[in-house]
């Protein structure tokens, strides 16, 4: 992946062997707190990404349409009237009024049945192709006027995984390209057959990427959620894949390695792996605001000490597991997809997918963040979660984005830890006596990876050093 940068532009910057060969690094905090930076985030950055608008499914019919909005830009998604997605930026070609209003402190605007878009101030109209198909007295600019510089300005659309992708840069990379192995990868766990268990939004008084960094790495387990050390080992590894990342679960001893073990189904410690097993998806489960596992995984792992002897090895344990959650689903019409062992493995726990966007995946869930910055302050940030299923056909629940206080009622106790975290190291950043980050090469890669690629479409700002050459 080649990002686009001036020819004479150096940039000092990590390199992808840097991080595979877990070199030392630090990066300075202005990608956190300073005001320079977010304002260079709204020209060299979100202008230029591919993101990630919305699900698919909220767009099902012609005339179906949403705002997105990220930091000052705000695009028009829609489907036009032969279902075709389009994305237009949310402003009239005359004297720059939005088309669609996008008050301060709303998550978005959307709205069906749309067959054109008519701006509030003096009327100029545009059809679902974003052409003009309407301008009061036209004859006053004397002939200058004509389709190109009154049409609205086109965004690139595509769809990856059952979510909609825009990119504003017209000269950016496919979006496949963009999603690399990364994509590939994720592309055998269909996340485009699951659907919305919930979603929820808040505002959080921390930048973006405090927030995002919160769900990048599995370190912070044994310090942030220490109750749920009684289940399993949180030891982890990860990942570059460009400009993506990837964490699993690892052992600090060898000799236990498995496959099994990388994902978010493996077996729980302690003397009767039957029953830590169950524990560990139950207390995940149910701690986690009912994602990142199922009902159907979390009852099958219930039946195991029924169903096996006591001293069943941990690896046919978790495939004992996988069967029989595999078989009551598809007894219900929930049919696995066949995800090869080598992708499995690969897989691992969880994907950071530049810039903003975090999946914990498994085979029929998916339990995912997305944060964006929120209004001109560096210290706050809009943060969204939401659970992903498989359901069967017909039974999808509806649902819609809700604003949800942080409340262990709203979210769950583990996600209100991790909450507890994003405020502290916002102030805790500022402090004239931190010395600078020193993130673990092995265990948080992903938050370097990500300030590797920060820094590569922000001329360098913020980018990680080596430690070892100083
Ligand atoms: S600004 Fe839209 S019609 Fe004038
Ligand atoms: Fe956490």
């Amino acid at each position: 992946m080649t990002v686009n940068k001036p020819e004479t532009f150096k940039i000092d910057n990590i390199t992808a062997k840097d991080m595979d060969d877990e070199k030392l690094v630090t990066y300075p905090t202005d990608a956190f707190l300073s005001k320079e930076y977010l304002e260079a985030e709204k020209k060299l950055l979100w202008p230029k990404v591919w993101q990630m608008v919305e699900r698919e499914t909220d767009l099902p019919n012609p005339g179906d349409w949403l705002t997105y909005n990220v930091a000052d830009e705000s695009i028009i998604v829609l489907r036009n009237g032969d279902g075709a997605l389009k994305a237009f930026h949310n402003v009239c070609p005359h004297r720059g009024r939005q088309l669609v209003d996008t008050p301060d402190g709303v998550h978005d605007v959307r709205g069906n049945a749309r067959k054109n878009f008519v701006c509030g101030f003096h009327g100029w109209t545009f059809d679902l192709d974003g052409n003009n198909t309407y301008i009061l007295d036209p004859q006053d600019w004397k002939g200058y006027l004509n389709p190109d510089n009154t049409c609205l300005s086109e965004v690139q659309v595509d769809t990856w995984g059952g979510y909609i992708y825009i990119n504003m840069d017209p000269d950016c990379v496919s979006l496949k390209e963009w999603m690399g192995r990364a994509g590939e990868i994720l592309d055998h766990f269909e996340l485009d057959k699951m659907r919305y268990k919930w979603r929820q939004w808040s505002v959080y008084p921390c930048n973006w990427k405090v927030a995002l960094e919160a769900f990048l790495e599995p370190y912070h387990v044994a310090g942030t959620h220490t109750q749920l050390l009684a289940y399993g080992d949180y030891y982890a590894l990860s990942k570059q894949y460009g400009l993506h990342s990837v964490s699993s679960y690892d052992t600090r001893d060898e000799k236990f390695k498995m496959s099994e073990s990388a994902g978010t189904t493996r077996a729980g410690k302690g003397d009767d792996a039957r029953v830590s097993t169950y524990e560990l998806i139950r207390e995940n489960y149910e701690t986690v605001n009912y994602s990142a596992s199922t009902e159907t995984l979390v009852n099958a792992a219930s039946r195991l000490v029924d169903e096996l002897p006591e001293d069943t090895p941990p690896a046919e344990i978790i495939a004992h597991w996988m069967a029989s959650a595999k078989r009551d689903d598809a007894e219900r019409g929930v049919i696995w997809p066949e995800v090869p062992p080598e992708i499995m493995q690969e897989s691992g726990l969880a994907w950071g997918l530049f810039p903003n966007q975090n999946i914990l995946h498994g085979v029929t869930f998916a339990l995912c963040y997305r944060v964006r910055p929120w209004g001109d302050d560096p210290n706050q940030c809009l943060f969204e979660s939401y659970a992903l299923e498989r359901f069967p056909e017909g039974e999808e629940p509806e649902t819609e984005w809700v604003f949800a206080e942080r409340t262990p009622e709203n979210w769950g106790s583990v996600l209100m830890q991790d909450f507890s975290n994003m405020e502290f190291v916002q102030k805790g950043m500022k402090s004239s006596g931190f010395r600078g980050v020193q993130p673990n090469p092995h265990q948080e890669q992903k938050v370097i990876n990500l300030h590797r690629n920060l820094a590569d479409f922000m001329e360098g700002r913020g980018a990680p050093r080596l430690l070892e050459e100083e």
